[in-house]
């Protein structure tokens, strides 16, 4: 069984999919990505993710974020399963599930948690740099469907934090005040963020988001 950190290399695979062979590093190209288990197909929670999900492609795609999900069932499965998904949560699924019958992707990951569920995947999320470094990792149990909003939300503060000396703060969403990175002073600070720097405390310094 893998075990996959933050700052490892997201391992590479080539598997079957709902749009047939997939290999990971050719689907994700030089932009990011977002992988994401669910524990079977023709399940209630997974349904409603999925349809979510594929409400929320544009929001990625802004992003530059692949979406590629992944299921422990066949691709045949898989389809017939998006017909129900298209007709319930009244949306078009666009892109990719993979089909892991043999739990080849799902070890790789470590996607499988043998004391929630012996055979089926727990709800993981990897979200994968330009670099193929994993920046994020999140774990949900089955009985739980992921917040797409907070997903994007990640995603931002991912992006902004690899390109500028930031960090975000608890709840911080685009566009409000972010954290000066522990790392440069507060007069250095001031040289790089144009927009001003207060100092509440030596080591709390704010700035307007630099991206805004
Ligand atoms: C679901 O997707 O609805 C689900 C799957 C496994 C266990 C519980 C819920």
């Amino acid at each position: 069984m893998a075990t996959i950190r933050l700052g490892d290399t997201a391992p590479d695979f080539t598997a079957d999919s709902s749009v047939g062979t997939l290999n990971l590093y050719d689907y994700l190209g030089d932009g990011w990505g977002i992988l994401f288990s669910h524990p079977a197909d023709f399940t209630p929670v997974c349904t409603t993710e999925l349809g979510t999900a594929s409400k929320f492609k544009d929001e990625f795609d802004k992003r530059n974020v692949k979406m590629l999900a992944l299921s422990v069932d066949g691709a045949s499965s898989h389809n017939e399963w998006i017909k129900d998904i298209n007709e319930t949560q009244d949306t078009q699924v666009n892109f990719p599930i993979i089909a892991d019958e043999d739990r080849k992707v799902s070890d790789l990951y470590d996607m499988i948690h043998p004391k929630a569920d012996n055979t089926l995947t727990v709800r993981s999320v990897y979200i994968i740099a330009p670099d193929k470094t994993i920046k994020l990792i999140i774990t949900y149990p089955a009985s739980t469907g992921r917040n797409f909003h907070e997903l994007l939300r990640v995603i931002d503060s991912l992006q902004l934090t690899a390109y500028n000396k930031v960090a975000t703060p608890a709840n911080w969403e685009h566009g409000e005040d972010v954290v000066v990175i522990p790392s440069i002073s507060t007069d250095e600070a001031r040289q790089i963020f144009k927009k001003g720097v207060t100092e509440i405390k030596p080591y709390l310094r704010m700035t307007p988001d630099p991206t805004a």
